[in-house]
């Protein structure tokens, strides 16, 4: 894949990344091998860390703010104070996927489809989406990522295009689609191992998960597209989010696999989540 995103390098439990310019080392627990490329790691520009607090160490020599293009999506960039800096890399081989069976769908069924985004984040699937053609719905308890969504649709040129943009707690929600009678051809999830909902609501994935699924599956139109379920949970492997998924289904088929951070031939894949899809074919 070749874009704005490049994983550089990963070991001792970190991992070097490109964001277009910009070159960051962060935690990574799941990389307990030694470095490739040790000697390439001082070009980080700034790096984060968890020891003793949440730390940046160089913020000041990062800009404000950029802009990357990622999977076809421009994507504004910024340091949070929780070292997040506005998108998972990991998740951008399923915007393809997104955007490549939506697109193929309406083509195939003759009619808009409608795309739902839980847990939503800073919008990149939610765009993807959009570029399909789909109706899309974007969900997130957070108001601010919800603004910093809005900002990537300008970015790309999508801000007239037909999003919904929520600010609310995903079980609230969904109780009121089923009530409302909204329905939906295609829905992505990717269910925080904690979270709160708009007024605080706990989101527990282990107490909260099958109450979501239940009520994604009340929301799907008669003749839907699929169901994509993504989770950074540690336990929740390929496997068991696919057998959660197939409680609801005896037809069409299923898929999983995990998320990757990737970068050019001769760099170590770094895992980093995992997913699962339901396709009704
Ligand atoms: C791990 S992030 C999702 C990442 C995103 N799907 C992506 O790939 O870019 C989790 C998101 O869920 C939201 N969230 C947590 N609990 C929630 C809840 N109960 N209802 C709605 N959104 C919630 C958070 O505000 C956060 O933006």
């Amino acid at each position: 894949m070749n874009d704005g995103y490049e994983l550089l390098d990963s070991g001792n439990g970190r991992k070097l990344e490109r964001f277009g310019e910009v070159v960051l080392e962060r935690p990574c627990a799941q990389a307990v091998w030694q470095p490739l490329q040790p000697d390439i790691w001082d070009r980080a520009m700034a790096r984060f860390d968890r020891v003793g607090g949440l730390n940046w160490e160089g913020r000041g020599r990062m800009p404000d703010r950029w802009n990357v293009e990622i999977a076809g999506v421009v994507m504004k960039l910024s340091a949070t104070d929780f070292g997040h800096i506005g998108v998972f890399p990991e998740t951008r081989a399923l915007w393809e996927w997104i955007r490549s069976t939506l697109a193929a769908e309406k083509e195939k069924k003759g009619r808009e489809l409608k795309f739902l985004n839980l847990f939503a984040y800073s919008g990149g699937a939610t765009l993807a989406a959009a570029q399909a053609g789909a109706q899309c719905c974007h969900l997130d308890a957070s108001k601010g990522m919800v603004e910093w969504a809005r900002e990537n649709a300008a970015l790309n040129k999508l801000q007239d295009a037909p999003i919904r943009w929520i600010v609310d707690d995903v079980i609230k929600f969904l109780r009121r689609e089923v009530k409302r009678g909204n329905r939906y051809d295609g829905i992505l999830l990717d269910p925080p191992s904690f979270g709160r909902g708009k007024k605080g609501e706990l989101y527990k994935i282990e107490e909260s998960l099958m109450t979501t699924l239940d009520l994604v599956h009340g929301v799907l139109t008669d003749d839907p597209a699929f169901v994509l379920l993504t989770s950074h949970t540690p336990g929740f492997s390929p496997i068991v989010l696919g057998n959660l998924l197939r409680q609801y289904h005896n037809s069409g088929s299923f898929e999983c696999g995990e998320m990757l951070l990737t970068g050019k031939p001769g760099v170590n894949d770094l895992p980093n989540g995992n997913w699962a899809r339901w396709i009704n074919e």
